[in-house]
């Protein structure tokens, strides 16, 4: 829970920075997995795991650090164009930094099968089946055109667990007022190493490694 509260925490202030122009110097950091690259063989590679999390993820956490310091100091500026022209990037960065964080804390080497109690629950009440959201995340996550998230997010307003799909480092939340529960990464650098271009057969794998502990603790923190 602590974990979950952190990360929410650190996308409330990264946001409200970019609407309020407040200045922080805090730096992001790569956080350590909670498990061994090689954790989750076969289903997810020691070596995709690897790369992903100190190629991919590392270099998302560098990119915005080095980002928000332009950032900050064209806002001290006033320097309105610099502004403009960094916040694609700055945006983009924090997104890759935040998907990634919820997905490490998603596996588990103990995890697969199904969530239990109230998460399980809702999932049946709105989707009629565990097999029925399974089949419908595995589609989004199919469908992302290029790079992109296939997330299983919950609708406070509509009080609805549903299924969305972002483009490249989109923020779930940003996109579409739903908060992020469980993330399917489906850019080629996530199953390539492994998979070469079977997308379909990563996510089919990654059902096998799903912390549903964690991800019942995130959805008890949002409901
Ligand atoms: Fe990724």
């Amino acid at each position: 829970q602590c974990c979950w509260m952190m990360l929410e925490n650190q996308c409330r202030i990264f946001l409200r920075h970019s609407l309020t122009k407040e200045t922080s110097r805090q730096k992001h950091t790569l956080p350590d997995l909670p498990y061994d690259y090689d954790a989750l063989e076969p289903h997810i590679s020691a070596e995709s795991m690897w790369r992903h999390h100190t190629k991919y993820h590392a270099e998302y956490v560098k990119n915005l650090n080095m980002i928000q310091e332009k950032y900050l100091e064209a806002l001290q500026m006033g320097d309105v164009r610099a502004e403009t022209t960094l916040k694609p990037a700055r945006m983009l960065n924090f997104g890759g930094h935040f998907n990634h964080s919820i997905l490490w804390n998603s596996l588990s080497p103990n995890g697969g099968g199904e969530p239990k109690g109230v998460l399980l629950n809702t999932i049946r009440r709105d989707f009629g089946s565990f097999e029925k959201m399974k089949q419908q995340m595995s589609a989004a996550s199919m469908s992302v055109q290029g790079s992109g998230w296939g997330w299983l997010g919950y609708n406070r307003l509509r009080r609805k667990l549903e299924i969305a799909t972002c483009s490249n480092e989109d923020m779930l939340q940003s996109e579409t007022g739903l908060t992020p529960l469980l993330g399917v990464d489906a850019w080629e650098h996530a199953y390539c190493f492994q998979y070469n271009s079977r997308r379909s057969d990563y996510i089919k794998s990654i059902w096998n490694v799903i912390n549903w502990d964690e991800v019942s603790k995130r959805f008890k923190t949002v409901h």
